[in-house]
């Protein structure tokens, strides 16, 4: 990003303005992840960056400022879904400073548009990374609240916030006719690690960081998930008001407290910029021990009048400055890179780390995303890495320190077996996920397919709940699918686990005799074969018919370029990356004993072939001669055998149709000695359609 880019003093005009463009649409496009979508792309520090250099450029050359500069824009426009509010005063940003020169120049910048030259007197505030909204009161009275949205106008969030306790319904004491209060929604750290381990556990969205969490929690159309969610508020800021409060903003924060809101306790009135900056280091030293995450400290001139004299420039107010945190960094050595297995047997890297104190949190291990990531840093075991926590709970390696790699290292070699099960861990093409293939052996990912093997569209097991999966699996009864069937030989023992008795252990047994028998596409779905759900398990049962026939098929289709593997990928409704996982599966030899094992405990039932009834060529005995134009023959094989047909190979007195392509040679004349029915290629795309 900028840090490639030729510095500003030498720009022409044109690549100015070709920049400026490409920053509105990169920055536009930010925002939108960042606040409609709750889903950041990329690091604070990276956003302000571009911010910065949109802004420099546009210092440099005024007349090309666009009319949808970003400098202009705060923020993303709502989201759909909600109402809309126009704030009475907008709600604006602030502007930033990222190290003490900055802050000093902001400070001079200030007592200069003031012609002053005494100290200036600040309210420091941490600076909380939440979301801002606003809250209007009608003589004391909650009566509506927005988010801030591009600044102008926000969603109308009213009812979410009312569930909050931390929005008073009612103003303690007195109140003017109206006010806006401004504040930011935030969840503490601990709060969202508990909010995320339950939506993991219910397979829900689980968010970023903190600020995702409480974006996210705030903004539901069901105000029930609100309630829910553990958000807090502290007060800080001010809109319209029919009245002065107060004085100054120190005031401002009492007048807050009075009236029943929380104020954050660690905000403090400065009486000089030397206690600014002192302020700034000790919050800085407690940053990493407080309940929730800040990414700077506030400054804002405490007295009012000031601050109206100051005013606005852009989107910023003159007399208030964000002085950012630099992102928490540090540098440690990674001793190996682990490979750890998801439940749905995503291969995921895991950096083992020489523990690290990164901004007073320490730090053994960080998430390297997948084996691109791992490629694209050149990320090596052995090699020095710099850390980052920057705001994010979980760190992250942002680059590898290469003076510093041991002689000798070698590329990361990312496992194409499964390090939980060893069976083969594929990519399909266009993923960045390698998966195991050994679903139904691999101990990380046994439990959840016995789960889904015994459930409703599945084996349709009752009295095998998942927890119940999840004790017989503990006690060694359930290695793979086939001990479902062996739990009956366990019926005394299992009557006198805790929570059964003698009719529920007979009842399971019962349960898992009745079924034994099962109809040839809920035992395909059951396999729990990636992409291959009720709908591809149909249409492959339909499609081959007996499992036996289907086995045989699949066993074939794992050599390239099979027939069996064209006619499986030519199958209406399954497609080539559908067929991919199917011979994956069956690619792998303990799948293939799996099947065999459970196939030996149940009787299959064949499938009705698709459509037979009503085809034109059900129960007829076909054959292809010639060189066919429109189709491949294993795709004629496959839609003529999906309409019921029977294909072979040759011509006999049994033969129904044969379907003569071009240069046919003596199959086609049989046809005629024998008196079979022929027809052109057309005539059969006409008969089948
Ligand atoms: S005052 C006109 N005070 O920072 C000034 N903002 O970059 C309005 N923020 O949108 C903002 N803590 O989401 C203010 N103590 C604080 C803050 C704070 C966090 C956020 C807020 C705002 C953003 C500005």
């Amino acid at each position: 990003m900028t840090e490639s880019q030729p510095p500003i003093e030498s720009l022409t005009e044109s690549e100015a303005a070709a920049e400026l463009a490409l920053l509105a649409q990169e920055i536009a496009h930010h925002d939108a992840a960042y606040h409609a979508h709750d889903a950041p792309e990329i690091t604070d520090a990276e956003y302000d960056a571009l911010r910065r250099r949109n802004a420099a450029i546009e210092a440099r050359f005024p007349a090309l400022i666009r009319p949808d500069s970003p400098s202009a824009r705060i923020g993303g426009a709502p989201e759909s879904g909600f109402a809309k509010i126009r704030h009475r005063v907008p709600m604006l940003s602030l502007d930033n400073a990222f190290d003490a020169a900055e802050f000093a120049e902001f400070c001079t910048r200030a007592k200069r548009f003031l012609g002053r030259t005494e100290p200036l007197v600040f309210v420091a505030e941490p600076k909380i990374d939440g979301l801002s909204i606003s809250l209007t009161y009608e003589h004391g009275r909650f009566v509506r609240g927005a988010t801030r949205g591009d600044g102008a106008e926000g969603e109308d969030v009213t009812d979410n916030l009312r569930t909050m306790k931390s929005v008073p319904d009612q103003l303690h004491g007195d109140a003017p006719a109206l006010i806006e209060i401004r504040g930011e929604v935030f969840m503490t750290k601990a709060d969202f690690l508990t909010l995320n381990q339950s939506q993991a556990e219910a397979g829900a969205k689980v968010f970023a960081n903190p600020r995702n969490a409480a974006a996210g929690s705030l903004r539901q159309l069901d105000v029930r998930i609100t309630a829910g969610r553990p958000l807090s508020l502290f007060a800080y800021a001010q809109g319209d008001s029919s009245e002065p409060v107060a004085a100054s903003h120190w005031e401002y924060l009492e007048w807050l407290k009075a009236r029943g809101f929380e104020v954050n306790p660690l905000s403090r009135r400065l009486g000089n910029e030397a206690d600014a900056e002192a302020f700034h280091q000790e919050i800085g030293l407690q940053r990493a021990s407080l309940a929730y995450d800040i990414d700077g400290v506030v400054y804002k001139i405490d007295d009012l009048t000031l601050q109206r004299r100051l005013g606005f420039v852009g989107r910023a107010p003159r007399w208030a400055i964000a002085w950012k945190f630099p992102a928490e960094q540090a540098t440690t050595i990674l001793r190996d890179i682990r490979i750890q297995v998801g439940r749905t047997g995503a291969l995921t890297p895991v950096a083992e780390l020489e523990p690290v104190n990164v901004g007073g949190v320490l730090v053994a291990r960080a998430t390297l995303h997948n084996e691109d990531e791992i490629a694209r840093k050149d990320i090596r075991a052995g090699d020095t890495v710099v850390l980052q926590r920057a705001g994010d709970v979980i760190p992250q390696i942002v680059s590898v320190v290469t003076e510093r790699r041991p002689e000798g290292s070698e590329p990361y070699r990312f496992p194409d077996l499964c390090p939980a099960c060893g069976s083969h861990a594929v990519r399909p093409p266009g993923e960045v996920v390698r998966r195991c293939t050994g679903g139904l052996i691999c101990p990380a990912q046994r439990v959840e397919r016995l789960i889904h093997f015994v459930s409703r569209p599945a084996f349709d097991i009752d009295g095998l709940g998942d927890k119940t999966i999840q004790e017989f699996y503990d006690e060694g009864w359930l290695h793979g699918p086939a001990d479902v069937f062996r739990l009956p030989e366990r019926e005394a023992e299992i009557a006198t686990r805790e929570g059964w008795g003698k009719l529920s252990a007979r009842n399971l047994s019962r349960a898992i005799a009745a079924r034994r028998t099962i109809p040839l596409e809920r035992f395909i779905f059951a396999l729990g074969i990636r992409r291959i759900g009720a709908t591809n398990a149909r249409l492959l049962a339909r499609h081959y018919g007996s499992y036996a026939n289907w086995l045989e098929q699949m066993l074939a289709a794992r050599q390239i370029g099979s027939n069996e593997r064209l006619a499986l990928g030519s199958i209406i409704g399954i497609g080539p990356a559908i067929a991919e996982e199917l011979v994956d599966f069956f690619g792998e030899p303990r799948n293939v004993e799996t099947l065999k094992e459970l196939a030996a405990e149940l009787t299959i039932e064949d499938a009705q072939q698709a459509n037979a009834a009503d085809s034109p060529i059900a129960g007829k005995t076909v054959v292809f001669t010639g060189t066919l134009e429109t189709m491949t023959r294993p795709e004629a094989k496959a839609r003529a055998e999906s309409l019921g047909a029977k294909v072979t190979d040759s011509v006999s007195k049994k033969t129904d149709i044969v379907v003569v392509g071009a240069d046919a040679g003596s199959k086609a004349r049989k046809a005629a000695e024998l008196g079979v029915r022929t027809m052109t290629e057309a005539e059969w795309r006409e008969l089948v359609g």
